[in-house]
């Protein structure tokens, strides 16, 4: 991103084969004049990288999680609306903003890819435009059917009686008022737990309630993990704090607060269980989406399932890149 950091959803729509094929060539690819930016119905600014297809191939979407930037699916750009108000993070809004894109773009059907938090609205997509979609890759965060009633505190003491731990518990501290101050006072501190060189640190001062927030204000760090070098990172880090933390961190507060549950109810169960061919990339070191938790829901409401198994943390993009673009090739290839 010359010129932000990816507030709010950033997507790249890529000739995919040929670019999944050959990820150093993709930032030569993408080159200023394939960022387009559309001002959607709700007034937010999105901006992405386009590449109309070629020889007939299908469009791919790929929607990235916090605090992970464009550039994660090797990219490289964007400028975004990043709204400092938590309703304009509702999920279905954020759905509905996505397929305004392809209207924008004129496209009819797409792939669509969704890591982390990009998991999320592309879920609601298939709820409600399942239509425009071929095919869903899901990795580390898997499909969920809508949820009127979720009450996040509830939630997060049923999974500790289920697997012995909070989960979600630094959700809460991102909800906090001056979490986007401490994170930014604390970077790399953060950066050390956010993407650890021991993914078990997830399970033990991630998840956890108060964890997080106790880390990173003790400044613990741990070494630096294998998938980049210490230029990486802080290019990393130089295009998350552009625009500052304080507008990613409300898809948090908006979780945790249930801002999604009126929209969730308008969606009728016979849109809940997916029929369109699913992919699903299990991170087994992933402390967060757990697998144990991910992949049941999904082998009940996803008729056409593929499951694969990454053997790495949350990061899949950055620790197995040609395993990922091995299987998502493959995935695509059917359909
Ligand atoms: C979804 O599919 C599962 C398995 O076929 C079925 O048990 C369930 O009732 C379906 N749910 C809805 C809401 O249709
Ligand atoms: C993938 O991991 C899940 C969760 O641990 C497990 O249930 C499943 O059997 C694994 N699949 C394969 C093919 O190893």
């Amino acid at each position: 991103m010359t010129r932000s950091v990816v507030r709010f959803v950033i997507w790249s729509l890529v000739t995919v084969f040929r670019l999944l094929h050959v990820p150093s060539e993709v930032s030569a690819a993408l080159s200023d004049d394939s960022l387009h930016s559309v001002t959607t119905r709700r007034n937010f600014v999105y901006s992405y990288f386009y590449e109309p297809p070629q020889h007939g191939q299908p469009m791919i979407i790929f929607l990235h999680g916090f605090p992970s930037t464009h550039r994660d699916w090797a990219a490289q750009i964007s400028g975004t609306s990043a709204p400092e108000d938590v309703g304009s993070y509702r999920i279905l809004d954020i759905a509905g903003n996505i397929i305004d894109i392809l209207d924008h773009e004129k496209v009819d059907k797409v792939i669509a890819v969704g890591h982390d938090w990009g998991a999320v609205p592309l879920a609601r997509i298939l709820n409600t435009h399942v239509d425009r979609v071929l095919g869903a890759a899901f990795l580390s965060v898997g499909y969920l059917p809508p949820r009127p009633d979720f009450n996040f505190d509830a939630y997060i003491a049923q999974l500790h009686q289920t697997v012995g731990y909070d989960v979600f518990g630094h959700m809460k501290f991102f909800a906090e008022d001056d979490a986007a101050t401490i994170l930014s006072d604390h970077l790399d501190s953060f950066y050390s737990l956010f993407f650890p060189s021991d993914p078990f640190v997830w399970r033990t001062d991630l998840a956890p309630l108060g964890k997080a927030k106790e880390w990173i204000e003790r400044n613990r760090m741990l070494p630096r993990p294998r998938y980049w070098t210490t230029e990486q990172e802080r290019e990393h880090q130089k295009r998350l704090l552009k625009k500052g933390l304080q507008a990613p961190l409300l898809w948090h507060r908006g979780w945790v607060n249930g801002i999604n549950n009126a929209d969730d109810a308008t969606i009728p169960l016979s849109a809940y269980n997916i029929s369109i061919p699913v992919f699903f990339g299990l991170t087994l070191q992933d402390y967060i989406d757990i697998p144990s938790l991910t992949l049941p829901p999904m082998l009940e409401t996803c008729s056409k399932l593929t499951v694969h198994n990454f053997t790495t943390s949350h990061w899949v993009m950055q620790e197995a890149p040609d395993e990922l673009n091995e299987q998502l090739n493959r995935f695509f290839e059917t359909l």
